[in-house]
Formats: C-alpha cells, sequence, structure tokens
C-alpha cells in the first residue's frame, strides 16, 4: 500500500478530532442546546446531564473525581487560573506589596506557563526558572535544590510539546506535598497519551487541551484537587459564577462533550496506541539515523514520548528541509518573530547550539498515522536530506575532515 498524501505528522501541534467524537458533539448544536445553567426546565436538564458524563469521563482518566474538574477554554487558560490563580491565593503578602512568595518553573516551559510567571514576578512574586539538562528531563533534586522557605508554587510541565521529554513529575509531586508547596503539572502533551493518577502522581492542579487529544479546540480543563490537601485558586474570570466560581461563562457545552468523548477513547485505546506509536516512532528514528550520518536525536533517549522525535539533521536548513517534503506536516526548531527566524528557545535551553536547533525537524506522530506513512516520510526526509547536502560546500568539507568550527571566515 502507498501511503495517501498529504501526511500529517504534526500531532503535538494539534490532532485531528476524532470522527467519533465530533458524532457524540453534533445533537449538542440542535438538539441538546439548552443552556446548563438554565436550573427550570429540560433543556437545561438535558444539557446539564451531558456536561456531567463529559466531567466523569474527564475525570476517570486523571483518576480524579468529578467534582474535582473545571471546564476551561484550553489549557493556556487552565494554565493562568493555576498559576495566576494559585500563586495569588496563598500569597505571603497581599497584592501591591513586594516578596510575596517563591515559585519555581523551568525555562523550556510553553509560553502559556512562561508568561503568566513573568506577570506574577512584576506583581511581586520571586520566580526561578530552572536550567534543564540537555536531556530535558527535570528531576526532583533539581527541584529540591531550588525549593526555598518562602516558596509558594511549582508548576512543571510533564511532558515538554518540542522533545517529549519527561520530567519526574510524580516524584516533584511528593516533594512538594511533603513541603506543603502547591503543585501545578502543564499535562498538555501527555494526558490521554499516558496513563494518570492524579492521587498517586501527587498532583494538586493540572492542566489539559481538547485538541491534543483528538478532541475539539477551544476547549479544555483544570484539575484541581479537593482533599488532602484542599486546593483552592482564585478565580480569573468573574462573572456567572459557573464551574463552582471557578471560571465564570456560560459552558461550551458542545466542546465539552467533545473533550469528554475523547478522553472516554483514549482511556479505551491508550495502550494499544502508546505501543503502535512507540513502534512507528523507532522505525522512524532507526532508518533516518542508520541512512544518514551526522543525525542527533534531541531529548532523552528513553523518557521521552512514545510518539513524538526530534531530529537534528547537521548542515541542512530546517525550513529548507520543510520545503523539500512539503507533503509531510511536520514543525521546524525555528520560529518565525517578525524580524527573523529565531532557533527555538526550547533546543536553546537545552544547550543545542544555534545551527543545529535551526536545522531541526519535529515529527509527532498520532491515532490516524499508518505504517505506509511512516516508510513514505523515512524516504522523502532522507532523500530531501542528501539533496540538500550535495547542494552545501560546508557539508563537503566536513566529509573531508576539516572542523569547520575552527574556520576562521574573512568578510570581504
Ligand atoms: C505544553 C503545552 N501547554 C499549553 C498549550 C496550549 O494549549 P491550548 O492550545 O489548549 O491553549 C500547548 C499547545 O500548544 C502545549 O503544547
Amino acid at each position: 500500500m502507498t501511503a495517501k498524501l498529504p501526511i500529517y505528522f504534526d500531532n503535538a501541534a494539534t490532532t485531528r478530532c476524532d470522527p467519533r467524537v465530533v458524532e457524540a458533539m453534533l445533537p449538542c448544536f440542535t438538539e441538546v442546546f439548552g443552556n446548563p445553567g438554565s436550573r427550570n426546565h429540560g433543556f437545561g436538564w438535558a444539557a446539564e446531564e451531558l456536561v456531567e458524563t463529559a466531567r466523569e469521563q474527564v475525570a476517570s482518566l486523571l483518576g480524579a473525581d468529578r467534582k474535582e474538574i473545571i471546564f476551561t477554554g484550553g489549557a493556556t487558560e487552565a494554565n493562568n487560573i493555576a498559576i495566576k490563580g494559585g500563586a495569588n491565593m496563598y500569597a505571603k503578602k497581599p497584592a501591591g506589596e513586594t516578596e510575596r512568595g517563591h515559585i519555581v518553573t523551568c525555562a523550556i516551559e510553553h509560553k502559556a506557563v512562561l508568561d503568566p510567571a513573568k506577570r506574577l514576578q512584576k506583581e511581586g512574586f520571586d520566580v526561578t526558572y530552572l536550567d534543564p539538562p540537555m536531556d530535558g528531563v527535570i528531576t526532583a533534586s533539581q527541584v529540591e535544590e531550588a525549593l526555598r522557605e518562602d516558596t509558594i508554587l511549582v508548576s512543571l510541565m510533564w511532558a515538554n510539546n518540542e522533545i517529549g521529554a519527561i520530567s519526574e513529575i510524580p516524584e516533584i509531586g511528593a516533594l512538594c506535598h511533603d513541603r506543603g508547596i502547591l503543585f501545578h503539572t502543564d499535562a498538555t502533551q501527555w494526558v490521554g497519551k499516558m496513563p494518570t493518577d492524579v492521587v498517586k502522581d501527587n498532583i494538586d492542579l493540572l492542566s489539559m487541551s481538547g485538541h491534543k487529544m483528538y478532541g475539539p479546540m477551544g476547549v479544555g480543563a483544570l484539575y484541581v484537587r479537593r482533599r488532602r490537601p484542599r486546593v483552592r485558586v482564585q478565580a480569573i474570570l468573574e462573572g456567572g459564577g459557573q464551574e463552582r466560581g471557578f471560571r465564570s461563562g456560560t459552558l461550551n457545552v458542545p466542546g465539552i462533550v467533545g473533550l469528554g468523548k475523547a478522553c472516554e477513547l483514549c482511556a479505551q485505546e491508550m495502550d494499544s496506541e502508546r505501543e503502535r506509536l512507540l513502534g512507528l516512532r523507532k522505525k522512524l528514528e532507526s532508518e533516518i539515523t542508520s541512512r544518514l550520518d551526522t543525525v542527533q536525536i534531541n531529548g532523552h533517549a528513553e523518557r521521552r514520548l512514545p510518539h513524538l522525535t526530534n531530529i537534528s539533521f547537521g548542515f541542512v536548513e530546517g525550513e529548507s528541509l520543510m520545503m523539500a517534503i512539503k507533503e509531510i506536516a511536520v514543525s521546524s526548531g525555528s520560529a518565525c518573530t517578525s524580524a527573523s527566524l529565531e532557533p527555538s528557545y526550547v533546543l536553546k535551553g537545552l544547550g543545542i547550539g544555534d545551527d543545529l536547533a535551526h536545522s531541526s525537524l519535529r515529527m509527532s506522530l498520532g491515532r490516524f498515522n499508518t505504517e505506509d506513512e511512516v516508510d513514505y516520510a523515512i524516504d522523502a526526509v532522507v532523500n530531501a536530506v542528501n539533496k540538500l547536502r550535495d547542494l552545501s560546500p560546508l557539508y563537503d568539507m566536513h566529509k573531508e575532515g576539516i572542523d569547520i568550527t575552527k574556520i576562521e571566515w574573512q568578510a570581504h
């Protein structure tokens, strides 16, 4: 069988909504269209029932109680509530003062964590941004060294969105619990793909998103622990007091129903999918590394998401490579800023040099990818890299044994 083009290998950016999810959502637009806040008629009750079923489905995937789930507009919003709402609730001093408390996070978090942390810095909190090791795994001992008497919150992602490295979340959670420190994890890339048990994993607050797990965009959830300890956060949105006051605004019933169904499907298919995708990723990596020289797989060799790989191809521009394999959707290790192409701050944060960061591709597989697509991609990537290297004088010099890092270039 040959692969059907184009191929989608960018599942860490977003996933295709599963048709079974869409099917579950459809009645919410035209049949069960009531406002779940309408407590005095059947249309409202029917919508509320669907929302509560979804809440149970989300809770069950996380090992939580359904009262611990707050629906949000995605992981960005969940992170904002957890970090800003958590810090303000547990602050040592009131707003307007300095030394309000210490927060620990990491330099390679998603912007949806880094930007709220920066905001809190401006508002009198002190933030430590851990410097990750080159494999991207944050360990409990690294966190322990950063904790202080006045630490009130630790926020660390479970799995990194660019390299898939998996941090020691249950161990870090245990450490925080021992010290009475609030622990939040951005589990956007983890939930639905890997087993999660918020109780055993010692998590107080967890963010997740529908569109990374075959559900719809614009809906997500925040888990807020209710027992041992009971966690509180300040609301960011004020208004109708929905979601027990944590998140005002009329509920996105179709989105929530879709998220619930997506969670149910992930729970059913997680084990077999994990194995299948790991097999495909390993094939992709082993074929590419055996057929090409000067390639590097970024992130920890084992502690990595099964479906994601980030590979640097020496002597090749990631952007040119992406253009050469246009029929395969992937991400590059560069980000467009207004003026230039910047190497990704995540790869830079890991200590990967600008050149290798610019030469890297992230390929993230998902439920709808097949082995034929992987086979096609292997050939396409290998051929494109070889063609681009044929045009590269630097690669020729490298092959002749010249260390190009030692060359002193002359300006004319
Ligand atoms: C690790 C991580 N956190 C947060 C987000 C933001 O999620 P959402 O698009 O649901 O706001 C993403 C998505 O790119 C992500 O990968």
